[in-house]
C-alpha cells in the first residue's frame, strides 16, 4: 500500500481525533492540539489513514542542527502493518533536524518501528505517561 503523504488541513481534523481515540488508552488530543502544530497525513484512496505531529524544539544555531519532537503518531487500526507509519516517519525525518521522542516502555510495536527508522533509545523519563502511569523511553535519531 503506497500512501498519499501530505500537510493535514482543517478538514482533516474530526478523522485525526477518531484515529487517535482508536489509538490509545488516554486519548487528548483535541481540535486545538492538532491545530497548533506541524501535522501530516497519510491518505489510502481518500481516506485519513495515519499522521504524524512534530513541532521545532530548538532552531539551527552556529552550525549545530536544528532539533524536533515527534508528538504523536498514529495509524488506523485497519491500516496497520502496511508501512504506513513508516512513510509518515520517512516524511517527517527529510526535515533537515535532529529528531527525539518519548514512547511507553510497554509499546513494543511503535519502538519496533523506531527502531527500524533508525531511532535509538537516549534514555528514559520515570512515570512520564498517566492512564495507565508508566515511564517513557527517550530516542533520538539523525536521519532515517
Ligand atoms: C505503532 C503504529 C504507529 C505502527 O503503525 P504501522 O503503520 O502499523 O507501522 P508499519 O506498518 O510502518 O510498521 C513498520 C515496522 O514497525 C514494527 N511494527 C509495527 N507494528 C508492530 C506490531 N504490532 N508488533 C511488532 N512490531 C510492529 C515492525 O518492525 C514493522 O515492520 P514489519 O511490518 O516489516 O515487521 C501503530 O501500531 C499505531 O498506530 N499504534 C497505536 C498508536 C501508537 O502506539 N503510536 C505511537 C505512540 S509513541
Amino acid at each position: 500500500m503506497s500512501p498519499v503523504i501530505r500537510d493535514a488541513t482543517v478538514a482533516d481534523v474530526a478523522f485525526l481525533i477518531e484515529i487517535e481515540q482508536q489509538s490509545f488508552s488516554n486519548p487528548n488530543w483535541d481540535v486545538h492540539t492538532f491545530e497548533k502544530y506541524a501535522c501530516i497525513v497519510a491518505e489510502i484512496d481518500g481516506r485519513v489513514a495515519g499522521f504524524v505531529v512534530s513541532r521545532e524544539t530548538a532552531a539551527a544555531l552556529g552550525g549545530a542542527p536544528a532539533e524536533r519532537e515527534i508528538l504523536n503518531l498514529a495509524v488506523a487500526p485497519e491500516f496497520r502493518r502496511s508501512g504506513i507509519a513508516t512513510a509518515l516517519l520517512n516524511h517527517e525525518l527529510t526535515r533537515e533536524a535532529i529528531h527525539f521522542l518519548e514512547v511507553r516502555e510497554s509499546n513494543i510495536a511503535a519502538q519496533a518501528l523506531y527502531r527500524k527508522c533508525g531511532f535509538v533509545e537516549v534514555g528514559r523519563r520515570p512515570e512520564y505517561y498517566e492512564l495507565p502511569a508508566e515511564s517513557a523511553i527517550v530516542m533520538r535519531v539523525r536521519k532515517c
